[in-house]
This record gives structure tokens, C-alpha cells and sequence, in this order.
């Protein structure tokens, strides 16, 4: 098939140009994000393959329509960014990447987790200047600590898992319980109880309408003082405003995320000579107990290479009219 990429880095032409040797699809890879500016790009392909920012909002889509554009490739698992409805009436099917190395994601969550409460970052830093005082550094034991898991499907659980491996007693909310969690010692609870219990809470829904700013001010109000929050799901999770003030009244303890709310058009590039105006993005890194990475969760090398294989046997199965096993639909 032909196929426009979006959102596209060097890392993405090497793992996807190396894989498609055994396809033998036509790839062509832009640098630019797809959204309604952009959707001409995809005139003469077939399919485009786009990625977390793109977006696939009604107006895009109707235009990938007029291209002929018979499919959206998502190489990533959440599919918040493309408009269903808009794409069904359109033709359009969306096939995604439902899991590639979810290991990637939890063990990610956990990173963050050591990282706040040991401090290594800071560590790391004042050990490179000769600076070898404890002051300040003390972390707390994980072991037989609350974890509050939101969300158990494939990334909750691994990340769940992990977590019993540590010695802590296991909380999880979700809509449809996991049977061999429950079998391992995690207690499924109301998502009340969770925010009360729990020492640390982890983010591992997707991001919908029940869920958007599931983490607001009623929430961070229930949460018990100094308890942490990793959130590597999805950006709106959680309402950037009451995160803010929560670490202001210093009612949350710890904030580690790896995807924020405005991330499009701020993450996955370099910004380094560029003047942020995002103030609610500033105000966040200054908090001394807030850690934020670049939506790095999935980015291990299994991962990569089990995203170009996923998604280009997607466009092969839409290519030979053969079942869609990883279709999403409105
Ligand atoms: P999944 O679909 O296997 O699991 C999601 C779980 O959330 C399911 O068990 C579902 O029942 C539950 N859920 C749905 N609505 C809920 C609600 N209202 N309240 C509580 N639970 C609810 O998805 P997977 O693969 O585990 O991924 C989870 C999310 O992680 C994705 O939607 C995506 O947003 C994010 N992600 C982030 C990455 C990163 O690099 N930071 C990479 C991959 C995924």
C-alpha cells in the first residue's frame, strides 16, 4: 500500500524501513503532524499512519476523504485523538497498535516512582559537582506501601504485577476487573476508596469521557497527604489547574508524569531555543517535587520494533480485504 507518515522521527523511518523489507509497502515519512493544514499531504497514498498529536479531529478526516484515503494506521494504542463517528461516515477504518510491550510503559511508571522518591536525578547532579551531602535526599520504602493502579488492562496489570514484586498491597479501580489480579492479592475497590488508601496512585485508563480530568480538585481533596501521582496514560487524566494547586497547598506529595494535557506541539521536539509560553507547563517544573518526561513511555527498542510490525501487518490484512483484528471503532 502507499502510505503517508506523520509525525514521523528518524527513529521511525529506521525501525519501520528495516520491518517493511518483508512487506514491501511504499512508506513516505513527514516530519509535520497531520491535522486540517496538513491533510493535503496525504494526497496519492492509500492510508496515512499517524501517531499520539496527530489531529484526526472531523474537519482532517473529511479532507483525507476527499484524498481517497481508505485508512488511518495509529501506531501507538490510545486512539483519543481520532474522531470515530467522523471517520465511519467518511469510510475510513482505523486499525491501531492495541499492545506493544506494555512492559515498556509500566516499567516506565516505576522509573518515575524511584526517581521522586529517591531523588537519584538530583543525586546524579550534585554528585558530578563534588557535592556528596545527604541533605534533603530521603526517600521512603516502597515496600509494603499503598499502590492505587487506575485502569488494569494490558499496561495496568504489568505495572499492578511489578508493584506486588515490591511488597505492596495492591488497590485497582476499573470498570472491568482483571480475575488473575484478584487471584494475585489486588483488592479491586471503588475508586473513592482507592484515592483514600493509596500512597501512590498510577494513571493507566484510556482517556475518555468518563475519564477526562478524572483527577480533579474532588479527587486530589480525597487523596491522603504527600501521596504520589505517576501518570503515564494520557495527558487530560488529569486537570492541570487542581494538580497545580494541590502541590501548592502541598497536598499532593509527589507528581510524575510522562504526558501532559498540552503536550501536542510541545512534546517530541527540541525546544531548547524556543520561549515556553505554556505558564501552566512552567509552574509545574518548578515544583522540586515534580518530574516530567516527553511521553517516553513506550520508546524501549521491543517496543519500537513490535509497533512497525503490528502496524505494517495492519495495512497488509486492510490490503488483502482479511479481517481488521485491530480495528477500532466508533
Ligand atoms: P487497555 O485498553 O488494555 O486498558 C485500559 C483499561 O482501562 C481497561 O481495563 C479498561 O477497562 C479500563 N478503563 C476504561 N475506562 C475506565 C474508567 N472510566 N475507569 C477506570 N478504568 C477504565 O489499554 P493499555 O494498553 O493498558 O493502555 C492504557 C493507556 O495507556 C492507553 O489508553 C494510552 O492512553 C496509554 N499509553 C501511554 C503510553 C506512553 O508512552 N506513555 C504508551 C501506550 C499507551
Amino acid at each position: 500500500m502507499r502510505v503517508a507518515f506523520f509525525s514521523t522521527k528518524k527513529y521511525d523511518q529506521d525501525f519501520f524501513e528495516q520491518t517493511n523489507e518483508s512487506f514491501g509497502h511504499e512508506l513516505r515519512f513527514f516530519e509535520t503532524s497531520l491535522n486540517k493544514h496538513t491533510a493535503s499531504l496525504a494526497e496519492g497514498f492509500e492510508a496515512v499512519c499517524v501517531f499520539v498529536n496527530d489531529a484526526l479531529d472531523a474537519k482532517t478526516i473529511s479532507k483525507l476523504a476527499d484524498f481517497d484515503i481508505k485508512l488511518i494506521a495509529l501506531r501507538c494504542a490510545g486512539f483519543n485523538n481520532v474522531d470515530l463517528e467522523a471517520a465511519a461516515q467518511n469510510k475510513i477504518k482505523v486499525v491501531r497498535v492495541p499492545s506493544y510491550s506494555p512492559q515498556a510503559v509500566a516499567e516506565h511508571a516505576v522509573a518515575l516512582i524511584l526517581t521522586l522518591n529517591r531523588k537519584t536525578h538530583k543525586a546524579y547532579n550534585r554528585v558530578r559537582e563534588n557535592n556528596f551531602s545527604l541533605e534533603k535526599l530521603t526517600g521512603f520504602n516502597i515496600y509494603g506501601k499503598s499502590v492505587g493502579v487506575i485502569g488494569t488492562g494490558i499496561i495496568g496489570a504489568c505495572f499492578a504485577k511489578i508493584m506486588l514484586g515490591f511488597g505492596c498491597e495492591v488497590f485497582a479501580f476499573d470498570v472491568k476487573p482483571n480475575d488473575e489480579l484478584k487471584d494475585r492479592g489486588v483488592h479491586y475497590v471503588e475508586l473513592e476508596q482507592l484515592l483514600q488508601e493509596a500512597d501512590i496512585i498510577s494513571l493507566h485508563c484510556p482517556l475518555n469521557e468518563q475519564t477526562h480530568h478524572l483527577m480533579d480538585r474532588n479527587a486530589f481533596e480525597q487523596m491522603k497527604s504527600g501521596a504520589m501521582l505517576i501518570n503515564t496514560g494520557r495527558g487530560a487524566l488529569i486537570d492541570t489547574t487542581a494538580v497545580v494547586e494541590a502541590l501548592k497547598q502541598e497536598k499532593l506529595g509527589y507528581l510524575g508524569i510522562d504526558v501532559y494535557e498540552q503536550e501536542s506541539g510541545l512534546f517530541f521536539n527540541d525546544r531548547s531555543e524556543t520561549i515556553n509560553n505554556d505558564d501552566d507547563f512552567l509552574r509545574l517544573m518548578s515544583f522540586p517535587n515534580v518530574l516530567i518526561t516527553g511521553h517516553q513511555g513506550f520508546f524501549t527498542k521491543e517496543a519500537l520494533e513490535q509497533i512497525a510490525e503490528v502496524s505494517l501487518k495492519n495495512l497488509s490484512d486492510f490490503e488483502a480485504g482479511n479481517e481488521l483484528e485491530n480495528e477500532v471503532k466508533a
